[in-house]
């Protein structure tokens, strides 16, 4: 059982709590920090929290804690995780790590220093969906992940301080490409190095310094490649969506829009439908069960079991750190109109990945390059002869 310090009592905090509590959790959220006293209070009411606070160094200190969770805005996130590491917790801390790799390296280094357990909360690779399908991927069932697509656009964030590029880090990479990046990442394996990255960013609507909208090509070390698309000028909720193709299979996953809920009313019942939902009349998307739909039971599940058995959690701090490492490289890329380098000072997967591609054997002399049914009910074969390089079809029947 895990007594928890909550900081932040925003859209995060919220859900964060909503999890923590929920289905009779044993782990309990004590103490929760929020600027206003007004908000710490409703909060903490609301939740069913003892004890709330304005001081956050206090609520980190709490004497009764064995657990801090951040979910304040991107630019305190290296003062809470100094403060909590100092105070020999266990510290768990929401998406992007930091607003930069530099950023995300001090905070990576601040609690392997104080030797403290740290867990990256990068809930969208834990949801039941996405880990079935990693566990698939990882049982071969793909062959060989070639293409690692996956997309996050909504219409805008909910808070004042996402539009602010200095205490935000950026637009929709920052927030909703390290989402992107890490599931890419999850399905083309953790230990392959990312080496390079092409992307394309602008300002299409919004008037805000930082980009609304971006596409972005990941290289990795195997050949593989992950694609990010992420937007805060989509029409219409908020499409999570990833697609993988591999030699031997592919999988397509909707989490949000259309997921198997769909329903009509011309009247609405007045309230929220899901988060970002643009309406509540006409055709809508509820999710049965967003906490779940997003990940945020199974990833707290890992983060309490790993800290209980003292094991590394899936997530944690220097996968946030790789995530900032290939933004930057994204956001330079965005600016050079090149592929630019993920500088990686500190890597620790594989120096090497076998990047070749995958031959089919056909005979002594030929690789199969393509096997296909017509309609006339005749086999064409695409052949390579091996010595001299010389594509040739062969129809059998
Ligand atoms: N799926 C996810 O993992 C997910 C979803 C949303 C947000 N987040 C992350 O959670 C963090 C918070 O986002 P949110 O959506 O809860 O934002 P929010 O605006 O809803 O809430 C932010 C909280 O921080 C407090 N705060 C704001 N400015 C502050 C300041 N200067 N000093 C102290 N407290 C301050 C606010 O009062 C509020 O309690 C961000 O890092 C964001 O990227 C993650």
């Amino acid at each position: 059982m895990h007594k928890i310090t909550m900081l932040g009592t925003g859209l995060i905090g919220m859900f964060y709590t909503m999890t923590l509590h929920g289905l009779r959790s044993r782990d309990q959220v004590q103490v929760v920090y929020s600027r206003s006293a007004e908000r710490a209070a409703k909060f903490a009411g609301d939740w069913n929290i003892p004890r709330w606070t304005t001081d956050m160094a206090a609520a980190i200190h709490d004497p009764e804690t064995d657990v801090v969770v951040i979910g304040l805005p991107n630019n305190l996130h290296e003062e809470a995780v100094t403060l909590a590491a100092k105070a020999g917790k266990a510290i768990l801390c929401t998406k992007p790590l930091a607003r930069t790799a530099d950023e995300a390296l001090r905070i990576l280094k601040i609690v392997e220093e104080a030797g403290v357990f740290h867990g990256y909360l990068e809930d969208l690779v834990y949801t039941p969906k996405t880990l079935k399908a990693i566990k698939s991927t990882q049982n071969g069932a793909l062959g060989k992940v070639l293409w690692a697509r996956s997309r996050e656009t909504h219409p805008g964030p909910h808070s004042d301080w996402f539009w602010d590029k200095e205490q935000s880090g950026g637009g929709a990479i920052i927030d909703l490409g390290c989402h992107c990046i890490e599931i890419s990442r999850s399905f083309i394996g953790k230990r392959v190095k990312p080496l390079e990255v092409m992307c394309w960013a602008d300002t299409q609507v919004h008037p805000i310094e930082a980009e609304d909208s971006a596409v972005g090509l990941v290289r990795y070390a195997n050949g593989a490649v992950g694609q990010f698309e992420v937007s805060w000028t989509f029409r219409g909720g908020m499409d999570l969506r990833d697609e993988v193709s591999g030699t031997e299979g592919t999988i397509w996953l909707n989490h949000w829009l259309r997921t198997g809920f769909d329903m009509f009313t011309s009247v609405g019942e007045g309230g929220y439908v899901a988060e970002k939902a643009e309406g509540s009349t006409g055709w809508i998307f509820p999710v049965g069960d967003e906490s779940g739909s997003l990940g945020y039971f199974e990833m707290f599940a890992d983060m309490l079991n790993a800290l209980d058995k003292g094991q590394k959690p899936v997530e944690d701090f220097y996968d946030g750190y790789v995530v900032n490492a290939i933004m930057d490289a994204a956001y330079r890329s965005a600016q050079s109109k090149r592929w630019e380098p993920v500088n990686l000072a500190v890597w620790r997967g594989d120096a090497e990945a076998d990047a070749s591609g995958v031959l089919r054997e056909y005979d002594a002399q030929h690789y199969l390059i393509k096997e296909e049914k017509m309609p006339d009910g005749q086999t064409k074969l695409i052949l390579k002869d091996k010595a001299s390089g010389k594509v040739i079809q062969k129809v059998v029947s």
